[in-house]
C-alpha cells in the first residue's frame, strides 16, 4: 500500500527511483539486498511482514522479515555508504496511554507484530546511528491493499448499518500524505539537515475506528448515522490491538519537515479526488 503511493511521489519530486516488489527483491536475502542497495543514496523499505494476527501465531516467521532483514538491509546501507529510512508502527508501543506518545517514549510492544517491528527499529538504529532513520506510522489507508477505509466504503452498498469499534483512538493516515512526508524527510536527510533517529509519521488530531468510520460515509455522501459504535469485545481478535495509538510529532521541526495535516483533512482530499477508487 505504501510502497506504491511513495514510489509517484519521489519520482514527481524529481528522484530517480529504483522500485522493488516481492517478486524482483526478497528482502530477507542478504546477497539480493546488497546487490540491489549499492549504487543508491538512500532506501526507504516499506516492506514488512503486516498480517498482525499471522504474526501471533508464527512470530520467528514475522520476525526473519521484520527483524533479520531489516538487520541485513541496514547492514548493506552500512556497506554502501547509503541512508535508510526505515517504516514501523504504534504498536511497539503498548497502547495504555492517555497523552500522545513522544518519539522517545519507552517502548513496550501490544503484541508479536509490535516484538518484530521493535526488533527491526533496533537494528536500524544499532547498525546506523548516523544515518538510519525509523518513522512510525498507523492506521494507513489508501487505494492500493486492504485497509479500514476502503473496506467500509465496500460495506457501505453491502449493509444497511454498520458495527465499528468505538474504543480505540488512533490518527488515520493517507498513504499519499505519509509518501509525501518521506519525500520530505529523504531530501533533508540527504541535505544533512535531518537528525537520524526516530519520527512519527501519522496524521494530525485523532479519532476512533467509529468516528473514522463516520467521517467515511459523510465523505462519501451516505448517512453517518448508519455507522454504530461498539467495543473491542464484539471483535475478538488472536493480537491484541492498543486502545490508544495516538503518536506526538515533536521530532519533525527538529528536521525541517512539516507535520502532516489533520486526518479529516487527508481523508477528504482522499475521497474528493477520486484517490482511494480500485
Ligand atoms: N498498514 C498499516 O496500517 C500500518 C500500520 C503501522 C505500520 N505499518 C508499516 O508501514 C509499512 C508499509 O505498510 P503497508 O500497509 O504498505 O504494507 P503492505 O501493503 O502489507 O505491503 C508490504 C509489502 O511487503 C512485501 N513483503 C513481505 N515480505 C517480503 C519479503 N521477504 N521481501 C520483499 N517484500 C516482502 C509484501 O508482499 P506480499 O504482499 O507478497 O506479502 C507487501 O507487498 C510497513 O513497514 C508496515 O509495518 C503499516
Amino acid at each position: 500500500m505504501l510502497g506504491r503511493e511513495l514510489v509517484p511521489v519521489l519520482r514527481a519530486a524529481g528522484a530517480a527511483v529504483t522500485a522493488a516488489d516481492r517478486a524482483t527483491l526478497d528482502i530477507t536475502d542478504p546477497a539480493a539486498v546488497a546487490g540491489a542497495v549499492a549504487g543508491h543514496d538512500i532506501v526507504v523499505n516499506t516492506a514488512a511482514w503486516t498480517d498482525v494476527d499471522a504474526a501471533e501465531a508464527d512470530e520467528p516467521a514475522a520476525t526473519v522479515v521484520n527483524g533479520d532483514a531489516v538487520a541485513g538491509l541496514a547492514r548493506a546501507c552500512a556497506g554502501a555508504g547509503a541512508v535508510l529510512v526505515q517504516l514501523s508502527t504504534d504498536y511497539v508501543f503498548p497502547g495504555t496511554a492517555t497523552a500522545p506518545y513522544p518519539e522517545g517514549a519507552p517502548t513496550d510492544p501490544a503484541n508479536a507484530y509490535g516484538r518484530s517491528k521493535l526488533a527491526g527499529e533496533r537494528a536500524v538504529r544499532e547498525v546506523l546511528p548516523g544515518t538510519g532513520y525509523v518513522v512510525r506510522t498507523a492506521w494507513l489507508y489508501g487505494r492500493h491493499g486492504r485497509n479500514f477505509v476502503t473496506t467500509v466504503l465496500r460495506l457501505a452498498g453491502q449493509r444497511e448499518t454498520l458495527d465499528v469499534v468505538d474504543d480505540q483512538h488512533g490518527q488515520p493516515t493517507w498513504a499519499r500524505a505519509l509518501a509525501r512526508q518521506l519525500a520530505g524527510l529523504g531530501a533533508a536527510a540527504l541535505a544533512g539537515t535531518a537528525p537520524a533517529g526516530f519520527y512519527h509519521g501519522t496524521a494530525a488530531g485523532q479519532t476512533s475506528w467509529y468516528g473514522l468510520a463516520r467521517a467515511v460515509f459523510a465523505g462519501a455522501g451516505l448517512d453517518p448515522d448508519r455507522i454504530r459504535p461498539t467495543s473491542s469485545a464484539a471483535f475478538p481478535r488472536p493480537a491484541r490491538r492498543p486502545g490508544y495509538s495516538v503518536l506526538g510529532h515533536d521530532r519533525w521541526a527538529a528536521a525541517g519537515v512539516p507535520v502532516q495535516p489533520a486526518w479529516h483533512a487527508q481523508l477528504a482530499e482522499a475521497l474528493e479526488g477520486g484517490s482511494l477508487a480500485a
